[in-house]
């Protein structure tokens, strides 16, 4: 009988403390989401502000838009152009007027001429995406705010997988810029085959004779499906399609898309593998303590948490299922030169964010993610993990998930990653 009450004791105890599930996950500790504060490129800029050590310049055409980007140190040359109306300020959206996104590696700008406000997302190395917008209007002293909930009901739920993160979508999209859901819609990464991308984007470069959903309008709902671009889709420069003088530049680079479709899904992943090490690793300490267990017990299921996030963020930064490129894809020079002017390079000059997009995005596949703030913040057990599985794979050890990587390949990354980044060797600094 007793042996029955304390089973049944144990019982409850682990239902109350067993993660909950759904989006507000992330607002109960550990993470605690929006009761934290967050620390970022973003945060810092703010407080900059508030503190009045500097302001931002109001341009009469573009608003706060390129003294932000100037600050965030952004490029104009990163700029994306969507025309679904599928995000906050849909009512400024359409085929003539399209959305522009402007991003680094941490941080994202989202512009809508006319608009009320800039919409600012950052990847926060704690709490994932933060969400910020800045009005548009004109004021001696222009405020950076901090949102929550207006932001998370599309980028912190289903849509991302409960977690705050990043959004890239493709669909068929009418002439007033209205998706066409019946159609059904993807969710973009590097592993979406090119010819289901870019459906609501506009796409300038050069993709040979590969087919793809962008520049797309349906403007005949009653045309023969599968709805598709008739072929030969390269355009360098929008002005037949918009106001170009209301952006910064006349371009919505396919290598810049390519860029930011990978590393939305890597931010992700790495948020994933940073939270559920954190809610791991806090269930357990929850458990150990009310069954009295020491405090260093390590539950089985959290060692497979942690494997099976670390082995998604494994599987992100070394472009595990690439679509495949049959064609060579060509940019406009500026995006990839500067993109890859900012390094780290190795001795040889190699370098990470070297692209190839003959045949896959990266001549070397390795994120250069793998440099980032958001992933040397993850929680020690994660990078534990991680520093464990990352030779293994390098050395050919990986398993099916990493036999994409040549002998070629992974010497190669092998030897980028030993001079740029050691630490991530045993006997690294
Ligand atoms: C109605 C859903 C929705 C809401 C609400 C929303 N977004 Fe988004 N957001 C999207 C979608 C979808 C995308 C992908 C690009 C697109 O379709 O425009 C996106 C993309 C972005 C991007 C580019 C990075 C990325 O995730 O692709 C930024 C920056 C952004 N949103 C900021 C914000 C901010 C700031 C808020 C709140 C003030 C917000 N968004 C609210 C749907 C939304």
């Amino acid at each position: 009988m007793m042996h029955r009450i304390l089973i049944l004791t144990a019982v409850v105890l682990v239902q109350t403390l067993l993660p909950a599930r759904g989006a507000d996950v992330y607002e109960q500790p550990p993470i605690s989401y929006s009761d934290s504060s967050p620390v970022n490129r973003v945060s810092q800029l703010q407080a900059a502000i508030e503190r009045k050590e500097l302001s931002l310049q109001y341009d009469p055409r573009f608003g706060y838009l390129p003294d932000l980007l100037n600050r965030l140190e952004i490029g104009p040359s990163t700029q994306l152009l969507v025309f679904s109306k599928t995000s906050m300020q849909r009512d400024r959206i359409s085929p003539r007027t399209p959305r522009a996104l402007y991003f680094n590696d941490d941080s994202y700008v989202g512009y809508c001429h006319g608009g009320d406000v800039l919409e600012i997302a950052t990847a926060d190395p704690a709490l994932g995406a933060v969400f910020y917008t800045l009005e548009q209007e004109q004021n001696d002293h222009p405020v950076i705010t901090r949102q929550t909930h207006k932001c998370l009901q599309c980028h912190g739920a289903t849509q991302t997988d409960d977690i705050p993160g990043f959004l890239v979508r493709s669909l068929f999209v009418g002439s007033s810029g209205l998706p066409i859901l019946s159609e059904g819609s993807h969710r973009v990464d590097h592993t979406t085959p090119i010819k289901d991308r870019w459906g609501g984007w506009y796409v300038s470069g050069k993709l040979g004779s590969q087919s793809h959903l962008g520049n797309f309008v349906i403007r005949d709902r009653d045309a023969p499906k599968p709805w598709a671009n008739p072929p030969g889709q390269d355009a360098s420069d929008l002005s037949e399609r918009i106001a170009v003088r209301n952006y910064l530049t006349p371009h919505s680079d396919v290598v810049a898309l390519m860029v930011f479709e990978h590393q939305t899904l890597v931010h992700n992943l790495i948020v994933k593998a940073n939270f559920t090490a954190r809610q791991a690793l806090h269930y357990e300490a929850g458990l150990n303590e009310a069954l009295g267990n020491p405090s260093d017990e390590r539950l089985a299921s959290t060692t497979r948490r942690i494997a099976n996030a670390g082995e998604d963020l494994l599987q992100g930064i070394f472009l595990s299922d690439e679509a495949a490129i049959v064609e060579p894809i060509k940019g406009e020079p500026e995006f990839a030169e500067t993109f890859v002017s900012h390094g780290p390079h190795d001795r040889q000059g190699r370098s990470l964010r070297e692209l190839d997009v003959g045949r896959r995005l990266f001549k070397y596949p390795c994120s250069f993610l793998i440099y980032s703030e958001a992933f040397d913040a993850l929680p020690e057990e994660m990078t534990r993990y991680l520093r464990k599985r990352i030779p293994e794979i390098l050395e050919g050890r990986g398993g099916e998930h990493f036999a994409h990587l040549s002998r070629v390949d992974r010497q190669a990354i092998s030897e980028i990653l030993r001079e740029t980044k050691p630490k991530l060797w045993p006997h690294g600094e």
